[in-house]
């Protein structure tokens, strides 16, 4: 690990990020704030919007990246990635910066944090020099990401200013860590109207995400595909995308940018004592961060529905910067209580464990919720980020459709009110057949790539899982490949079984083999694991003889891993393979993408 102190000693940091939804961007933006007060030069960007060649003039940056889907770098980060790892970067490229990375992960996924280790592995073998070790943040942690972040960056600061130490100048700075806000939201006069839907004129957004082409679609249908009674309701969308020149496989997802409810933009409006229709033009304090994607002139109430996310819960920084905004004695008292390091049980108690919104929180703290200053907005809420559903149809059977199933998110904590996800909940409440409803949506690669030619696939997609197969399956019939296998498992055949109706067709034309589990019709639970090895001489003659590439799509909690042992068994007793030999066929199949995974948590 470097000494920072060798040589010339610029208070200039560097902080890049690789962010899929926003969580690594914010916590890159958090270092930007602490190094700002504690006065350096400081720069923060999305890794592909960092011109790379520059990176050798770089004295100290600090990598904050999470990792996507099966082990994946973020979408802003991609053409990084591939230029770090080309084959013929001279050994000391890096050797004179000095580096620290962050990773942003969640444990229940077998590739935790993947692309923070392979990247700190990279740059310490193209000669740059590690500050500190690696941070590896985690979602799972019983106090959420926070609890390894915070440590991380106490250490990371600690070891910049042993050798970086303040001046008078700075150390009284940092006594006063309340920097301007990131923007200022300079009021119209009235008499200027605003375009509340339909394509507002953006300013730039993040450079990645602003360049997918973006479609306006009308939603043709919303329809529950679950059965009344059923523990959760499931919707089947169904997009018009006629003329959209949007392309797509299977494979791919969409992404939806969801909106906040009307009653708690109302609450919000009402608590901060702002009128919604009021216009505001939004300006930088500081031109290292971009403008977030704003109409031009833009109302609080298209902020508060459209842009800020008031429904999540907030993270410790939020009670940060709200104890030093507060006027309030009591209620200040209390939220530095929450924001210490030391209140992290407590914090967990009140917000993370009941899923507190934003707006529940503010309204326990009304005083300081009333004398807020609205420029503070932004460093306090983050932005709604577009949430990614994989696509259910394929345009060679549907050109002018684009499907998706979505789960509704609905659960009970302590508190009164149920909880409800953001992006499901809206879409739920839009009914097409009251009002035309329009929606931008953008398409991205998924993790899935399904064989070009005739090679046959095997499916595992419990639950709402089974959604990218629908897409599969249609482009496949479309293209006259026969060999498709599926294991699918709901709780009641009459209750969840989705796309039935899609599957039975498929059979009966000689398109697909099915094997379902229904795990609640019976006394003894099945699952889609009991169904490969019933089926093991099936999975094992397309594996070993057809060279058959295998999916897994679901619920990240369990499955997967019981579904990866139970195929470790079949290929042990149908091949005659040790437990070792087993081990190393399936690591294999992953190594070599012949096995997939897409879950989530
Ligand atoms: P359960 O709810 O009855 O436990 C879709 O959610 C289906 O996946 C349900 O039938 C659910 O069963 C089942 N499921 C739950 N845990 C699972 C696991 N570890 N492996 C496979 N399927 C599972």
């Amino acid at each position: 690990m470097k000494d920072v102190s060798e040589g010339a000693k610029p208070r200039k940091l560097l902080v890049l990020y690789g962010s899929q939804t926003g969580t690594a961007q914010d916590a890159a933006q958090r270092i930007w704030r602490e190094a700002k007060a504690r006065g350096f030069t400081c720069r923060v960007t999305a890794l592909d919007d960092y011109p790379v060649a520059n990176l050798i003039h770089e004295p100290l940056v600090v990598f904050v990246c999470s990792t996507a889907g099966d082990g994946d770098p973020p979408d802003n980060m991609k053409i990084f990635w591939r230029f770090i790892f080309r084959k013929h970067l001279p050994a000391n490229s890096l050797a004179q910066i000095t580096y620290a990375v962050l990773g942003l992960g969640d444990s229940s996924y077998e590739k935790f944090n993947f692309v923070a280790k392979k990247l700190s592995k990279r740059l310490s073998q193209l000669g740059a020099c590690s500050l500190l070790l690696l941070g590896l943040a985690d979602e799972q942690h019983e106090f959420g990401s926070d609890a390894i972040i915070d440590p991380w960056l106490l250490q990371f600061w600690g070891r910049i200013m042993e050798n970086l130490p303040l001046d008078e100048q700075n150390r009284l700075n940092k006594n006063d860590t309340l920097l301007p806000a990131s923007y200022r939201l300079h009021y119209m006069d009235s008499g200027i109207t605003v375009k509340e839907s339909g394509n507002p004129e953006y300013e730039t957004s993040s450079k990645t995400q602003s360049q997918l082409p973006t479609f306006l679609a009308s939603m043709i249908s919303n329809e529950r595909v679950t059965v009344e009674d059923h523990f959760q309701d499931v919707r089947l969308i169904k997009f018009d995308i006629y003329n959209s020149g949007l392309q797509f496989r299977a494979g791919d997802v969409v992404l939806i940018q969801p909106s906040n409810l009307p009653s708690m933009v109302e609450e919000f409006c009402s608590l901060l004592k702002l009128h919604p229709n009021k216009l505001f033009i939004l300006e930088q304090n500081y031109e290292e961060l971009p403008l977030p994607a704003l109409p031009r002139p833009c109302s609080l109430h298209y902020l508060l529905e459209h842009v800020l996310d008031i429904s999540r819960v907030p993270r410790r920084s939020f009670f940060q910067l709200l104890s030093r905004i507060s006027c309030h004695t009591d209620e200040r008292e209390r939220l530095i209580e929450l924001s210490e390091p030391t209140g992290l049980d407590d914090l967990y108690s009140y917000c993370n464990r009941p899923r507190r919104t934003t707006l529940e929180v503010l309204q326990d703290f009304p005083h300081t919720a009333a004398g807020l200053s609205i420029d503070y907005l932004f460093d306090l809420i983050p932005v709604i980020q577009p949430r990614a559903f994989s696509i259910a149809s394929s345009p060679l059977v549907f050109p002018d459709e684009l499907h998706i199933l979505v789960a509704v998110v609905q659960y009970k904590t302590k508190l009164f009110r149920p909880r409800r996800g953001l992006c499901s909940s809206w879409l739920a409440s839009l009914d097409p057949t009251k009002d035309p409803i329009h929606i931008p949506l953008q398409i991205r690669p998924g993790s899935f790539s399904f064989p070009n030619g005739p090679t046959p696939i095997i499916m595992v997609g419990p639950g709402t899982g089974v959604v990218p197969f629908r897409a599969a399956l249609q482009e496949r019939q479309a293209q006259n490949k026969t060999e498709n296998v599926l294991f699918f498992g709901c709780r009641n055949c009459l209750a969840d079984f989705h796309f039935q109706h899609d599957w039975e067709e498929a059979v009966d034309r000689g398109f697909l083999k099915i094997f379902t589990a229904f795990s609640r019709d019976q006394e003894q639970k099945v699952y889609v694991q009991h169904k490969l090895l019933e089926n093991s001489k099936v999975i094992w003659e397309l594996l070993s003889k057809k060279e058959a590439c295998f999916y897994i799509a679901g619920n990240a909690q369990q499955m997967p891993n019981d579904v990866l042992n139970a195929l470790r068994r079949v290929v042990e007793k149908e091949g005659g393979l040790s437990k070792e030999e087993a081990r190393r066929m399936v690591s294999g199949l992953q190594d070599s993408k012949r096995l997939q995974q897409e879950t989530w948590s």
